[in-house]
């Protein structure tokens, strides 16, 4: 029988599989996986390995990510119930509407959303590469940025452009409560507070570094302080304490009685049910083929902009 690590080892061998994991899962499951990281590297390694069989623990838009940008392969979502509250607040009905309201302008889509929406989309983001996405778009094309206002808000703010913002949110990174980080920082001075820019804008007056998990990561790594507030799901401290174990990580305080912000979607998957998705090869994710070719294209000039390549914008939106 053997441990189920050793179980989940036999199982990926056979398929010849690769596991990715995003920093927001369970330690036990970033502990089995081949790379762990945040969105864009989990895409990017999704999209280079020559493996047919992709296991995404992460939630599912990363793993249709990973389809949009490799058709052939069998991407497997252990929980095909972890969603995301962006997802949620930017049904593609009301985004197409939203689109349609401004043709003119260039539609910056964070990478947490649907295919249908990355389909009527011109360039998708991720927090680690936003900043250079925003600074591609030409000066003169109105940018309208969804689905999550508070990465949208940081980003309009930081360049100093005005940007038509989408009203979604994320569920986990609005409950930190500014009042009580105050209260925090009080109590350690010498703490840096770390925060991902889904947190609100009340939260993020406090930081002294705001970016992607990645980023939150490189600064513990790199800060010689022994204490850092961090103001982001509970997993990534899985890794941090990992690369710091001499240093003490205080998650930043939630408003209410709630201890920790947990994704209740990242926390769907379990070590079970990605055995199970190992042996059956289900639940496997599937994009209609003519949403896939329109979302590959804003997938696409995401990696290209990422990797220094020139991208060209089309006038307007034809939808
Ligand atoms: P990262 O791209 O920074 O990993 O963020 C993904 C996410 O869902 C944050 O809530
Ligand atoms: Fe979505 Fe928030 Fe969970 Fe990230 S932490 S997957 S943005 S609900």
């Amino acid at each position: 029988m053997g441990s189920i690590e050793s179980r989940i080892e036999t199982l990926k061998k056979k398929h010849n599989a690769l596991i990715l994991a995003h920093f927001y899962e369970d330690g036990d499951i970033q502990d089995i996986a081949d790379h762990i990281g945040d969105s864009l590297f989990l895409a990017q390694q999704g999209q280079q390995s020559e493996a047919p069989v992709v296991l995404l623990a992460g939630v599912v838009f990363m793993a249709e990510s990973v389809k949009i940008l490799s058709p052939n392969k069998t991407v497997l979502a252990p929980d095909m119930n972890a969603g995301c509250s962006l997802v949620q607040h930017s049904p593609y009905e009301k985004y197409l509407e939203w689109r349609k309201q401004h043709p003119n302008g260039i539609a910056v889509t964070y990478i947490n959303s649907s295919a249908e929406v990355k389909s009527i989309s011109d360039v998708i983001c991720t927090s680690s590469n936003a900043e250079k996405i925003i600074a591609s778009i030409p000066e003169d094309r109105p940018i309208l940025f969804g689905p999550d206002k508070n990465l949208g808000r940081y980003l309009a703010k930081k360049f100093g452009r005005e940007m038509v913002l989408w009203q979604g949110a994320c569920e986990v990174h609005v409950l930190f409560s500014a009042r009580k980080l105050y209260e925090l920082k009080l109590e350690h001075p010498d703490a840096p507070v770390i925060a991902h820019p889904e947190c609100d804008e009340a939260v993020l007056q406090y930081a002294d570094v705001i970016g992607s998990t990645s980023r939150l990561l490189q600064e513990v790594k790199d800060n010689p302080a022994k204490t850092f507030i961090v103001a982001t799901e509970h997993g990534i401290l899985h890794q941090m304490q990992k690369a710091r174990p001499d240093a003490t990580l205080i998650q930043a305080p939630a408003e209410g009685s709630c201890a920790c912000n947990n994704c209740p979607y990242m926390k769907l998957n379990t070590l079970e049910k990605i055995e199970k998705a190992l042996e059956s090869l289900e639940p496997s994710v599937s994009v209609p083929d003519d949403i896939r070719a329109k979302a590959q294209v804003s997938l696409d000039r995401m990696m290209d902009i990422t990797a220094g390549r020139p991208v060209t914008w089309p006038d307007r939106f034809e939808g």
